[in-house]
């Protein structure tokens, strides 16, 4: 509802809004937007080795874990019934190279883990980030040829690169890239390669943000990343551009988009659920999700409200999902409350 037109019955002291929320049971009877599990999905990062739980400092709570640690985590926000996650790969930075070759290594860190969590825990969802910044020794999504990201070349190594997780047992490729046309090429060569059942969520509308700052530590392209990400991720001042790229993404066949980062960008969240109505996903980022942990460390609020008054705006900006490294502390909250 757009526009509140006075009925003319609504005025004081014949409308109280207060009676509505009045006790806890109004207030569940009242309420238009809810939270679940079902809209949780997990970012996770992997690291090689054994029992290797690697604390990230700049994301206070999240460490990178070795893919032994990383099945049994994923077992536990599977049991709390979290959907999917969202894996991300800590590269040894000896595999970095100006090819990014180790991005389409059919044996690489992403598609070992892939395996494992299949293995063990075939029902939960598997989406796998496709851009070469891990694996690019300048940290840029795309190739580097002169000081210039290149596109048409990039596409090429994205599309080895969902191929080489699908063929792994990924479910949803991601691509975080921002290249223009790659949702084409990547769908053309899934199915060409008889994966077309693999879906595709894109990373539409991705802005060049400074709050991807601590996620970089996490995946450890932050160090080697050369100059900015503004020639192809957005600018924050735009949002009609934002409709664009999600227009294109559609028309080239994705089955889910997002927008990145969230909270700064719940206006485009809504504009963009109420102009296509395709399934809308936010990324609550890194660089948000450390504000909360922080401020809540320095005693400005209490950790657990704070994340789930955040949660809860995604859901009432009409996001489908919310993509949060608080997900398995939010469905242990909402396990209890329920
Ligand atoms: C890689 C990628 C980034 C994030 C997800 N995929 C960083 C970037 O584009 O620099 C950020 C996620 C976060 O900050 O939580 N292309």
């Amino acid at each position: 509802m757009e526009s509140m037109k006075s009925t003319g019955l609504g005025h004081f002291p014949l409308t109280r809004m207060r009676r509505n929320r009045r006790a806890d049971w109004t207030r569940r009877m009242v309420a238009e937007n809810r939270l679940s599990a079902d809209d949780l999905i997990w970012p996770v990062f992997v690291v090689e080795g054994t029992g290797v739980c690697d604390p990230i400092s700049t994301m206070p709570g999240v460490d990178r874990l070795s893919i032994d640690l990383m099945v049994a985590a994923v077992g536990e926000a599977k049991e709390l019934g979290i959907p999917s996650i969202a894996i991300f790969p800590y590269t040894n930075p000896d595999l970095k190279t100006p090819d990014a070759a180790e991005a389409f290594n059919p044996d690489n860190l992403i598609c070992r883990a892939v395996k494992a969590i299949k293995a063990d825990h075939p029902e939960i969802g598997i989406i796998c980030d496709v851009a070469l910044d891990p694996y690019n020794s300048d940290g840029h999504d795309g190739l580097v040829r002169d000081g210039i990201i290149v596109n048409d070349e990039t596409v090429e190594v994205l599309c080895k690169q969902a191929l080489v997780q699908a063929e792994a047992g990924c479910d949803v490729i991601a691509p975080s890239d921002m290249m223009d046309g790659r949702i084409q090429a990547i769908r053309g060569c899934l199915d060409h390669a008889g994966f077309e059942d693999v879906l595709i969520m894109s990373y539409a509308a991705k802005y060049a943000s400074v709050f991807y700052g601590p996620f970089r530590d996490a995946v450890g392209s932050g160090s080697v990343l050369k100059g900015d990400k503004k020639t192809y991720q957005m600018d924050p001042a735009n949002s009609d551009e934002a409709i664009r790229e999600v227009a294109l993404d559609i028309d080239e066949g994705t089955d889910m988009v997002m927008i990145k980062p969230g909270l700064h960008y719940l206006d485009i969240i809504y504009r963009i659920k109420n102009a296509f109505g395709v399934p809308t996903y936010a990324y609550n980022v890194s660089g948000e999700y450390a504000m909360l942990r922080l401020a809540a460390k320095e005693g400005c609020f209490d950790y657990n409200s704070a994340m789930m008054e955040t949660l809860m705006a995604f859901k009432r900006a009409g996001a489908d999902g919310i993509l949060t490294y608080a997900a398995v502390e939010a469905a242990k909250l909402l396990k209890k409350m329920s």
